[in-house]
């Protein structure tokens, strides 16, 4: 299976890495394009396999998928400057543009199509990928899903479902981010070291998280286990709803929708 990426900054560039690393793909059958020979002089120094270019058209002439990264506004130009074939799988990570948006650029070729939305924790192999697809089959879709399930967690989602599921995971991630940077704030205060507290609040954070996914359990049930009647871990969770902390998080969450 051969799949250009069109696009190698922040997503892309990740994206074609993880894929590098990732046992599914060879490294030979990735070409990667972008206008900026730093971007790919860096990702070659790294993958020395990978093939790249600075030309779109001959990234995606020969192959089977074809993954596009660049700016939402610019979906329009790079889709309407490649010559398609229904053969084809479009893979767009564009934020916002919409299915029936990306089917008006495609040259009225008609292609399977995935949105797909990673967060920047891919760079990490520790992305939350939401996946959609349209005029796809059960096994192209298995197939993405075992791809981003390499870079991190991959999950299906509907098209509907995009907005809700980004608040939750792209944007969200940077919310979990300010709470890792209050938390440090206070621990300053309380006269820890900043590059201390943020080893011990973010290796915290990763520990909730895993509770929770390895167990599958539910918050409600690991907050219980830490909150002693009449203890400090209480008497810290209430002040939190008396400044409005649940309240504050569900209006973020909706705004960022
Ligand atoms: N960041 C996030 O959390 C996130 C999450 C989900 C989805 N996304 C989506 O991911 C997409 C990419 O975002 P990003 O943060 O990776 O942006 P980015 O870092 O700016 O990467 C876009 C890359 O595309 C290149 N490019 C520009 N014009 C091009 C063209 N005509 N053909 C090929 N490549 C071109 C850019 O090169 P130059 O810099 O030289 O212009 C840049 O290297 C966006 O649509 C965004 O909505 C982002």
């Amino acid at each position: 299976m051969k799949i250009a990426i069109i696009g190698a900054g922040n997503m892309g560039g990740a994206i074609a890495r993880g894929l590098a690393k990732g046992t599914l793909v060879n490294e030979e059958d990735l070409i990667v394009a972008d206008p900026s020979k730093r971007m790919l002089d860096a990702l070659q120094l790294e993958h020395p396999a990978v093939r790249v270019t600075s030309d779109n058209e001959e990234a995606a002439q020969n192959a089977d998928w074809v993954v596009v990264a660049v700016k939402p506004w610019l979906m329009e130009q790079v889709l309407g400057s490649i010559s398609w074939r229904e053969d084809q799988v479009l893979v767009s990570i564009a934020a916002g543009v919409t299915f029936a948006q990306l089917a008006g650029y495609t040259r009225g070729v008609v292609l399977p199509m995935f949105r797909v939305i990673p967060n920047t924790a891919i760079s990490q192999l520790e992305s939350m990928s939401l996946i959609a697809g349209q005029g796809v089959t059960a096994e192209q879709e298995q197939l993405l899903l075992d791809l981003f399930d390499e870079m991190g967690l991959a999950m299906k989602v509907t098209e509907a479902q995009m907005g809700a599921a980004t608040a939750l995971t792209s944007c969200g991630i940077a919310y979990v981010l300010k709470y890792i940077q209050a938390a440090m704030q206070a621990g300053v205060e309380l006269g820890l070291r900043p590059s201390d507290a943020q080893r011990m609040v973010a290796q915290s954070v990763k520990g909730a998280a895993a509770l929770l996914l390895n167990n599958e359990t539910h918050p409600a049930v690991e907050i219980d286990k830490v909150t002693t009647p009449g203890g400090i871990t209480i008497k810290g969770i209430n002040e939190l709803e008396h400044a409005g902390f649940t309240s504050a998080i569900i209006r973020a969450m909706k705004a960022s929708s």
